[in-house]
């Protein structure tokens, strides 16, 4: 496998994200408080696995993935507001997130509620001003309305309700899967999703990157559960063991560290063979899919 590719590619677009995404924010006219709440968290660091995923996905198409960066800031706003909801003392409760005092500890719990709004809103701006000669109005309603089901009681929210409604209880690994597929993997999904739609891709072509997607998607939290509990707290930014101390049902917990590891080794196969029946030039994607199976953080 050609590797390398990937370090430059997310070195340079995730620079732009970063400058985008604080710029975006700067230039609202709001109290000081909020800017400064949402900026904390999104400046943490992070990943950024899920802009990269549709730059990546913009690359294989041959487009220059200069032209998803607000459609990339959407989906990592909706992102960090997420986590700044997830780590709320009514939630998962944890103190540590991107290697930085979790939002609510700094700016207390209402202004972290509202950050946490003020960013899943925003997101929604962002993307419908997206200038036409990079998307099309009709592009720009797609992406809008799959963005809303990705994120929405169908997306993220139901699955975040049914990983709380889960604690202290015992799950189906049925069940369990539902969990990761909506909390994880339908935003992630989007991601790619959202580099299909802005390429202009075909039907077919969806259907190959949308079921990649979902397979890298449930890959993803399967590592991340299991990174809660073999995990270093410098390098994954967040503390180990909070699904033990919450009673989550987690892949690890339901079939133990060997099983959880086989599950994602199973899922990221999916994912490469939908991946190679698109027939793009899918090598920064694949890179990414083999460092979901490997990270450490
Ligand atoms: C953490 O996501 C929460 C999940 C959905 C698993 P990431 O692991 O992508 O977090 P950051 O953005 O890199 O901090
Ligand atoms: C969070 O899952 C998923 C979302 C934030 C939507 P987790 O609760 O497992 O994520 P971490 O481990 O806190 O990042
Ligand atoms: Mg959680
Ligand atoms: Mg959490
Ligand atoms: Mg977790």
């Amino acid at each position: 496998m050609e590797t390398g590719l990937l370090d430059a590619f997310s070195q340079e677009y995730k620079k732009l994200l970063e400058n985008e995404l604080k710029s975006l924010v700067e230039k609202l006219n709001a109290p000081s408080i909020i800017k400064e709440s949402m900026i904390y968290s999104l400046e943490a660091g992070g990943k950024r696995i899920r802009p990269l995923l549709l730059f990546a996905t913009m690359d294989a198409f041959g487009l220059d993935p200069r032209k998803g960066l607000l459609a990339a800031a959407a989906i990592e706003m909706i992102h960090t507001y997420s986590l700044i909801h997830d780590d709320l003392p009514s939630m998962d409760n944890d103190d540590l997130r991107r290697g930085k005092p979790t939002n609510h500890k700094v700016f207390g719990d209402a202004i972290a509620i509202l950050a946490g709004d003020a960013l899943l809103t925003y997101s929604f701006e962002v993307m419908g001003n997206i200038p036409n000669e990079n998307a099309a109005p009709e592009t720009k309603l797609k992406l809008t309305v799959e963005m809303a089901k990705a994120a929405g009681t169908e997306g993220m929210v139901g699955g975040q309700v049914a990983d709380m409604e889960g604690e202290k209880k015992a799950l189906s690994l049925e069940e369990l899967e539902y969990i990761h597929i909506h909390k994880t993997g339908k935003l992630l999904r989007f991601s790619v999703l959202a580099g299909a739609i802005l390429a202009g891709a075909k039907h077919c072509q969806i259907e190959d990157l949308s079921a990649f997607a979902h397979h890298l998607g449930l890959a993803f939290q399967i590592q991340d559960d299991i990174l809660d509990v073999v995990g270093n707290e410098h390098l994954i930014g967040k503390p180990v063991g909070s699904d033990t101390t919450n009673q989550k049902s987690t892949y690890p917990q339901l079939l133990s560290l060997d099983g959880a590891r086989d599950a994602l080794q199973m899922q990221i196969n999916l994912s490469k063979e939908y991946l190679e029946k698109t027939g793009l030039n899918t090598k920064l994607l694949m890179e990414i899919t083999d460092l979901v199976a490997s990270r450490d953080h």
